[in-house]
């Protein structure tokens, strides 16, 4: 007896497959068996009509806070919130307390997402022993305990030696290096954007070119090897242009934005609303006009949420002493599909491209396709359904979100990883 799904009558979009048309997926004993006009058999069927089929989708950038933070989120919550948002897969990154940066700290992510995921989960390990910058972590052994990238996310690597010799060993494995670009001395003390908005508030600003430095000297650092080089959670227009050039002359760089970038500007820091405070801040129209379009013509690769879980009570304390961070699994499918697909940036396929082929080809993880005899991580979406978000409703135990009850468009109704319906819209 073989365990069947039917998903019938949806427009399934494949990117990596080249398919975007109306099909039926059949999925049996957890992989996908075909793709194009099924007849009905002894499957258990999901009616699709009206929604679009696709790859599950990836979220290579977000925080689960297990081990050391259970109470903002555990590897069962987070998973829980990816799966409501379309999520298939999403690997988390190792700020957690102690950092993922030993092999066993590894084996501990994936031996708890046995026992609780709700969905893949991939560890991203430290780059530096402890996040401090000083010494490579054991990045051999990571690797083979199943770390799919390295990255400080949090911190930027500041010491240029160290971040030269973390691309050149890192690219030994062929996995990527992520950083997130920020220089410590010109960021220091800031908790909003640099500008007008921050003066007028009397807050300290974290200028663009906090940024944009160590995006620049990284470039140059990785033109040097053959290391791959991913930039974190993109803010700024010059950072947009210079990664743009780097791709034209050649460097192996590839770019993620989150949808809060993509929408949200510094003025909503105008009230000390601490659930704007993120880093990196929120910029201004043109820095989130900018990154739109480098979405949109191909210079950032990759959709990510930068879930960023925190606890009620700290995000309640003075702006300048609130954490950094957003919450995203649950809301970012419509965000996304309304700034790049319905402003007409983005096409379908294209879309799917950012959250499902591409992320796997960044990670070189054998994911975000449809084809025949892959395993079934699929997620239906229904782009015209309207709903409004509930924060307190939410799957993750973190309630820090600046879109609590807006009105959004595009909804995830179900998802299915390995064959298995892991959400369901009621
Ligand atoms: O806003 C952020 N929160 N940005 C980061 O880089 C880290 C993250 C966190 O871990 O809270």
């Amino acid at each position: 007896m073989t365990a069947s799904l039917l998903i019938r009558g949806g427009r399934v979009i494949d990117p990596a497959g080249g398919r975007d048309g109306p099909a039926d997926v059949l999925i049996v004993d957890g992989r996908i068996a075909e793709v194009g006009a099924v007849r009905d058999g002894p499957a258990e069927v999901i009616d699709a009509s009206g929604c679009v089929v696709c790859p599950g989708l990836i979220d290579m950038h977000v925080h689960l806070r297990e081990p050391g933070n259970e109470e903002k989120e555990t590897i069962a919550t987070g998973t829980a919130a990816a799966v409501a948002g379309g999520f298939t897969t999403v690997c988390c990154m190792p700020n957690t307390n102690p950092p993922l940066d030993q092999e066993s700290a590894i084996e501990f992510i994936y031996r708890q997402a046995a026992r609780s995921a709700k969905c893949r989960v991939y560890p991203i390990g430290a780059l530096t022993k402890g996040r401090a910058g000083k010494e490579l972590a054991e990045i051999g052994t990571m690797i083979r305990a199943g770390a799919v990238a390295f990255s400080d996310d949090g911190c930027g690597v500041a010491n240029s030696a160290v971040m030269f010799r973390a691309l050149q060993y890192v690219s030994m494995f062929d996995k990527p290096v992520i950083q997130h670009c920020e220089d410590p001395e010109l960021a220091a003390g800031g908790c909003m954007n640099a500008g007008v908005t921050a003066t007028r508030l009397g807050l300290t600003g974290i200028p663009s070119i906090a940024e944009e430095v160590m995006l620049q000297r990284d470039l140059l650092l990785t033109a040097q090897t053959s290391a791959r080089y991913h930039a974190a959670h993109v803010s700024t227009a010059g950072s947009v242009t210079l990664i743009r050039e780097a791709k034209r002359r050649g460097v192996r760089v590839t770019a993620e934005v989150t949808p809060h970038h993509l929408l949200l500007t510094e003025a909503c820091c105008a009230e000390f609303d601490t659930h704007a405070k993120v880093n990196p801040p929120l910029r201004t129209e043109a820095d989130v006009d900018a990154c739109r379009r480098a979405v949109a013509d191909g210079t950032i690769d990759c959709l990510v949420t930068d879930h960023a879980p925190h606890a009620s009570d700290e995000k309640s304390l003075e702006f300048q002493d609130a954490p950094f961070g957003i919450i995203g699994l649950e809301t970012a499918v419509p965000l996304t599909l309304e700034v790049l697909v319905e402003s007409g940036l983005l096409d379908w396929p294209r879309w799917v491209a950012c959250w499902t082929a591409n992320p796997a080809r960044v990670l070189g993880l054998p994911r975000g396709t449809l084809s025949p005899g892959a395993e079934a991580d699929v997620t239906v979406i229904d782009p015209a359904a309207e709903w409004t978000y509930d924060v307190e409703k939410s799957c993750s135990r973190s309630r820090n979100s600046p879109f609590h009850g807006r009105t959004l468009r595009g909804r995830a109704v179900a998802t299915i990883v390995g064959g298995q319906v892991g959400f369901r819209l009621a």
